[in-house]
């Protein structure tokens, strides 16, 4: 178990991370809201109301910027803060820098949700944001990394705790990716065009969007698992060893497998073939981290019964097993054939995003926030037990209905008569998707009436009476 008890707390900076921890919940339900808009104009296209600023196109980046970066990035940046200071005994190495962080990265958000509704965009996903906002994140991760890096180096524990690894692997691997897909000649203040063109352009696009997932919505997780899986589970990491091949295993594969996303494509056929193999691989690292995490629980499981907080850790690791094994499955050729362009990519997506990045935040958020305001517990364990159900029921409604929308539309697509035409017409696979538009609608809108849950629960035990007043007394020095 991560060893850092005895150092007395009130000497960390937790104001940052109570700040990044509320704003986490506030993004949360902003960004689950825009899914569900968009989940609705897909049944409904009446509700694009005619007008540019409300259409798919544009609403849907936010969506995707919001959970990412500032639902996900922001769970990211509180955990690693709180994780980084606790595993080294040590506080942050700069309070200003830190307030920097905090607010220059909820400046971006604001500048994205602003620029993409007026249309300013590079069109590059996950990337949309013009070249002065990707220059701000750029400044504000350097201040990030040295905060993080520095807080290391002034540790007074000898060892360099295995969660603090992975998060700095998504530091760095993250700000080298962002700067070179960014890389870009302004013509205006809110337009510019990218240095690489054609497949070039196309490769570097997704060796940063894999990137994102990989080292984002993957390994920046998996220290928020290596950390508060044993915390709350009580029980010392199953392996030290596993983690440590997990580790290096998982960085040095995650960066090859883009191509998987260019399959088909003009990008050369060995490169597509590269990245299928790198894929396939990725399984095993994958599966192995799971595994470490699922097996802490060895001798405890007893404590599935009666703790909801450890049920969505537990459960967000199955998820992270099952879109992990899909994954790989996907990027062979054959399969990727059916799946590319249908829904099935987007069942994949969410049973990572929700049943896995979003479940393992949750249950970290419900870990961390009693501890931040100096609270014995959260205000009511059956609201967080009644979230659990809603989001594991939500993401099994999300991800089933777009499997069975995939693999009806890749075979409706590639159905052909006896005589060479079409069997199908566009609009037929579109009706016949219908359904499971509705169902993934339905589902979402559970997972997002879960997050209101958690939002009442949060503000109830954070306004509680004062149940330990130490920190808060201390907090002047914070
Ligand atoms: C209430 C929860 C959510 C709902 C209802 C929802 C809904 C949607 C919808 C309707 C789309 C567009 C699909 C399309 O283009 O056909 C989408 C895309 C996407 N969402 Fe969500 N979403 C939710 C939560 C999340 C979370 C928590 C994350 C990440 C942590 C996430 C990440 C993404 C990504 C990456 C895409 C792009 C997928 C692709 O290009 O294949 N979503 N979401
Ligand atoms: C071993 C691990 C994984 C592998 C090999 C893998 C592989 C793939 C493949 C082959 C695609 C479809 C590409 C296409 O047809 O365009 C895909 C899409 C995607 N995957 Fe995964 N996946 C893995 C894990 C995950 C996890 C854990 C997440 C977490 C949320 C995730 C998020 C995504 C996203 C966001 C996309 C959609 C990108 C887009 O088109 O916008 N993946 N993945």
């Amino acid at each position: 178990m991560p060893a850092d008890d005895s150092f007395p707390s009130p000497s960390y900076n937790y104001a940052v991370v109570r700040q990044f921890t509320l704003m986490t919940l506030f993004w949360g339900v902003v960004g689950m809201a825009m899914g569900v808009v968009i989940a609705a104009q897909l049944v409904w296209p009446e509700l694009n109301l005619g007008l540019p600023w409300t259409s798919f196109g544009r609403i849907r980046p936010i969506h995707t910027n919001l959970v990412i970066f500032a639902f996900g990035g922001g769970a990211l940046f509180a955990t690693s803060f709180y994780v980084v200071q606790r595993t080294s005994r040590a506080r942050l190495v700069s309070d200003g820098l830190a307030r920097f962080v905090f607010w220059g990265w909820q400046a971006a958000i604001v500048a994205m949700l602003i620029s993409y509704p007026l249309g300013y965009t590079t069109s590059k996903e996950y990337a949309e944001m013009e070249w002065p906002i990707a220059l701000w994140i750029t400044l504000v991760w350097i201040a990030y990394a040295y905060l993080f890096f520095g807080t290391i180096a002034r540790r007074t524990v000898s060892h360099i705790y295995v969660g603090n690894w992975f998060y700095g692997a998504f530091i760095v691997v993250t700000a080298m990716v962002h700067i070179v897909n960014h890389i870009a000649t302004p013509v205006s203040w809110l337009k510019s065009y990218p240095v690489y063109s054609g497949a070039t352009d196309a490769m570097i696009q997704w060796w940063y969007g894999h990137s994102v997932v990989g080292f984002i919505l993957s390994v920046g997780f998996l220290g928020m698992m290596y950390y508060f899986v044993p915390k709350q589970a009580e029980r010392p990491i199953y392996s030290y060893r596993l983690s440590i091949v997990h580790f290096w295993a998982i960085i040095s594969l995650y960066i090859w497998a883009g191509p998987h996303h260019l399959h088909y494509t003009a990008l050369p056929d060995w490169a597509q073939t590269l990245g299928m193999v790198m894929s396939v691989i990725l399984l095993a690292p994958s599966w192995g981290g799971m595994i470490n995490g699922m097996m802490t629980l060895s001798g405890a499981w007893h404590k599935l019964r009666d703790d909801p907080i450890l049920r969505f850790l537990v459960v967000s690791l199955a998820f992270y097993g099952m879109s992990t094994f899909e994954g790989p499955m996907m990027a062979v050729k054959t399969v990727n054939s059916l799946s590319h362009y249908t829904d099935w990519t987007v069942g994949h997506v969410h049973a990572g995003a929700l049943g896995w990045v979003a479940m393992i935040s949750i249950g970290t958020l419900y870990h961390m926030i009693p501890r931040l305001w100096g609270r014995e517990r959260m205000y009511s364990s059956r609201l967080i037990s009644a979230h659990f159900w809603l989001a594991t029921i939500g993401t099994v409604l999300y991800i089933a209905s777009m499997w069975v929308n995939g693999i009806t539309q890749g075979l409706m697509w590639r159905a052909v008569n006896q005589d060479g035409t079409l069997t199908y017409s566009f609009v037929e696979a579109l009706e016949a998707s219908h359904p499971g538009l509705m169902i993934r609608l339905f589902g979402g809108a559970i997972f997002a009436s879960g997050m209101l849950l958690m939002v009442w629960n949060s503000w109830r035990t954070v306004r509680a009476g004062q149940v330990n007043p130490l920190p808060l007394a201390l907090e002047a020095r914070a």
